[in-house]
């Protein structure tokens, strides 16, 4: 029988209560460093998150101590999950590379002249996520030129294809996904330990907002981004997935930088309007990419064109067709254009994607395409060999 304010896994009962920053801190007094030092007293925790029974913080320690502090991330993990009122617990443990060190986690510099490039190619050096087949970015050197509403359809329009997909939204600055797919609900934990994503229109979906408030700091910063990352790929109970699509955040900085080197992609898809500055960022993506050994599957022109939503007439507001341009200049593949309409925009920003909602629509059919075009880029063997791109 079970003994009443336990559930019966032996877990004492959320009692209405959430834990405290101080609970959890007074908890972490019990975890030793690796010098016997108390966690709290080391100077290494970063701010503590404590909402709704979520928990989470990082331990931010020197690169060359990660693997000692390895087993004391887990053990806090473990201590802060067993508290009562606490549903899950997410520690991090991040490198700080300390000024002119090398650091294993921090992204390489520009290659000295005649160096070889990084020795990671499709993602082979790195440990895959069990079950999932591809991981795909989409991505793009600016801020909101559509990445994450690509991504959500691009990800519906892979599902259509009969394929099995997951979406990750590794925007951890700006999480979208919540939004994009109106999901208020917060994932399940599994056996106190992994967390179980959320479904929707048939995709598995998972996200660092689903974890946190919208009001709460973002205490995510740097290398704090990599480990949160990470955890998202190994400790989420994905399961059998074809194709897992990620939603990079904007930017060509060391953090999309080092992201792009921890997930085991097997290509990129990068989003562009079709004006000339979104290009030049654009090629800033596609030339990350190129550093760490990443294929590049096409580029994606979005709000190539404006359809008027009352007479049908186009105009081509942004000079449409530069990114197509741009990729055959790079020698890369264009995979589509999608044009800037008002209900892409209602649907997307009401968590309706139109390629699960409008199926018939010409909008679903875009998008439907330009996934037919990723699936054959993926199956041609994309991941294995490079496209050839002739920038610096
Ligand atoms: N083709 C389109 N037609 C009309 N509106 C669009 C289209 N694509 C995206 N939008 C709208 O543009 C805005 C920005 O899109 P989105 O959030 O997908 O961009 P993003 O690149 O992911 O942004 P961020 O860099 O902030 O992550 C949203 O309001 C979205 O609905
Ligand atoms: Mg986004």
């Amino acid at each position: 029988m079970v003994p009443p304010g336990y559930d019966p896994t032996g877990r004492q009962k959320a009692c209405g209560m959430a834990v405290t920053k101080e609970q959890v801190l007074a908890c972490l007094q019990g975890i030793n460093s690796p010098e016997g030092i108390p966690l709290p007293d080391t100077g290494t925790l970063s701010d503590v998150v404590a909402t709704d029974g979520k928990v989470f913080f990082s331990i931010s320690v020197d690169a060359a101590q990660v693997k000692a502090w390895e087993a004391v991330r887990e053990r806090a993990e473990k201590a802060v999950r067993a508290l009562p009122d606490v549903q899950s617990a997410l520690v991090a443990l991040t490198a700080e590379r300390k000024a002119g060190a090398p650091s294993a986690r921090t992204p390489p510099g520009p290659a000295p002249a005649g160096a070889r490039p990084t020795p990671r190619g499709g993602g082979e050096n790195l440990q895959g996520v069990p079950g999932v087949e591809s991981i795909i970015a989409v991505a793009s050197g600016k801020g909101g030129v559509g990445k994450s509403t690509t991504a959500v359809n691009l990800a519906l329009g892979l599902a259509s294809l009969g394929l099995r997909v997951g979406i990750l939204d590794a925007d951890i600055y700006g999480p979208s996904l919540p939004k994009l797919l109106a999901i208020k609900e917060r994932p399940q934990t599994l056996g106190g330990t992994r967390l179980k994503p959320i479904t929707r229109y048939g995709l598995t979906v998972m996200s660092i907002g689903f974890l946190i408030d919208e009001e709460t700091p973002m205490i995510w910063r740097g290398p704090m981004v990599i480990s949160a990352l990470t955890q998202m790929l190994r400790e989420v109970e994905w399961g059998a997935l074809d194709v897992m699509v990620v939603d990079m955040p904007p930017g060509t900085g060391d953090a999309q930088l080092t992201m792009a080197q921890q997930v085991p992609l097997k290509g990129a898809v990068i989003v562009s309007t079709p004006q000339d500055l979104a290009l030049i960022d654009a090629r800033r993506g596609i030339a990350m990419f190129k550093r760490v050994n990443v294929p590049v599957l096409g580029v994606i022109e979005n709000m190539s064109y404006f359809l008027c939503p009352h007479c049908g007439t186009r105009s081509d507001i942004f000079s449409h067709g530069g990114a197509r341009h741009e990729a055959e200049r790079l020698g890369v593949p264009f995979l589509g254009e999608v044009p800037l309409h008002m209900t892409i925009r209602e649907k997307s920003d009401a968590g309706l994607p139109v390629v699960a909602t409008e199926p018939d629509g010409p909008h679903a059919k875009i998008y439907r395409d330009i996934a037919a075009r990723v699936r054959d880029q993926l199956k041609g063997g994309a991941g294995r060999a490079a496209p050839k791109i002739v920038i610096e």
